[in-house]
């Protein structure tokens, strides 16, 4: 019985212009009906859960999969999220493994890492569990964000207690966050926001996201602006700068860590479907 409501619910995400209906549809059921997807075909028609057909509803108005299921996964985590709060991209992921290996090759006993615009704290968490040797400051400016991050800090403090402590959130503005740590960060990460204002947005993005957690100027590059001059400031020499962007502002934001701003071996790096997606630079 599942697999056909399964079907004629895909059908249903289709109509509504959802991107991957048949996968979302199963999605959808193996989280209602707490089974992996794999095993979809074992749930006995006795145990069909009407309470599916709501979350199709909910998902046939395009709220994104993650705020009906309360979990996006992120690397190695699952982080809880929902209203208030940017959903962690996989393009992220590939930043976050670029930082990770950088750490990795630090010789830093204990390597000190900011991330600016935390959210969830996807980034930050991923290096704390993956890094058990960094400490991580997250800052965040959005009040409502922040209760997401500190949700997801004492998640993981449970489940993986080597974390523990080991992520600070701090409140604030990036702009002019972490000033006993200026020339002391050994690695400074951010995803910021990059849409240009008034760019248009698939129905998941534009009526759920946050949209401080979206846009940023004409250009859509006022925050990594920012934060190429926050992470001048708090890098020490020698320290790296990763910034995520737009697929169409990998030469824009290359020129932001020029070599006439100081930075050295300034270098595009691409995400998993091979668009620019992200800057990395050294303070030198
Ligand atoms: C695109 S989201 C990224 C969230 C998370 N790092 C991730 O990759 O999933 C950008 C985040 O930066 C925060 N933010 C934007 N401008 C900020 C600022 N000036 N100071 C601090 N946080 C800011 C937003 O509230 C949002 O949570």
């Amino acid at each position: 019985m599942l697999l056909s409501e399964i079907a004629v619910a895909a059908g249903r995400l289709a109509e509504a212009g959802v991107e991957s209906p048949r996968a979302d549809a199963e999605l959808i059921a193996a989280f209602r009906h707490c089974v992996p997807r794999a095993q979809l075909n074992l749930v006995a028609d006795a145990d069909f859960d009407p309470r599916f057909w709501d979350d199709v509803a909910r998902r046939a108005a395009r709220e994104p999969l993650q705020h009906i299921t309360g979990i996006a996964y992120f690397r190695y985590l699952d982080l809880e999220v929902g209203a208030g709060v940017f959903v962690p991209r996989p393009e992220t992921e590939v930043m976050t493994g670029w930082a990770i290996d950088a750490l990795g090759e630090m010789d830093v006993a204990e390597p000190v890492v900011a991330d600016l615009g935390t959210g969830s704290g996807a980034i930050a968490l991923a290096i704390a569990q993956e890094v058990p040797r960094a400490r991580v400051h997250a800052v965040e400016a959005d009040p409502l964000a922040r209760s997401w991050t500190e949700r997801n800090i004492a998640r993981c403090a449970a489940a993986a207690p080597h974390t523990a402590g080991r992520v600070r959130l701090e409140d604030g503005d990036f702009g002019s966050a972490l000033p006993d740590l200026d020339g002391k960060i050994d690695l400074v990460i951010s995803n910021p926001p990059y849409i240009p204002v008034g760019a248009g947005l698939p129905p998941e993005v534009e009526e759920y996201e946050p949209s401080a957690a979206l846009f940023s100027g004409a250009d859509g590059l006022d925050a990594i602006r920012v934060v190429e001059r926050v992470a001048r400031r708090l890098l020490r020499p020698g320290g790296v700068v990763a910034v995520e962007h737009g697929a169409p502002q990998g030469t824009a934001v290359y020129w932001v860590f020029a070599e006439e701003n100081g930075w050295q071996a300034t270098r595009n790096h691409v995400d998993l479907a091979g668009l620019d997606r992200f800057v990395t630079a050294v303070w030198p």
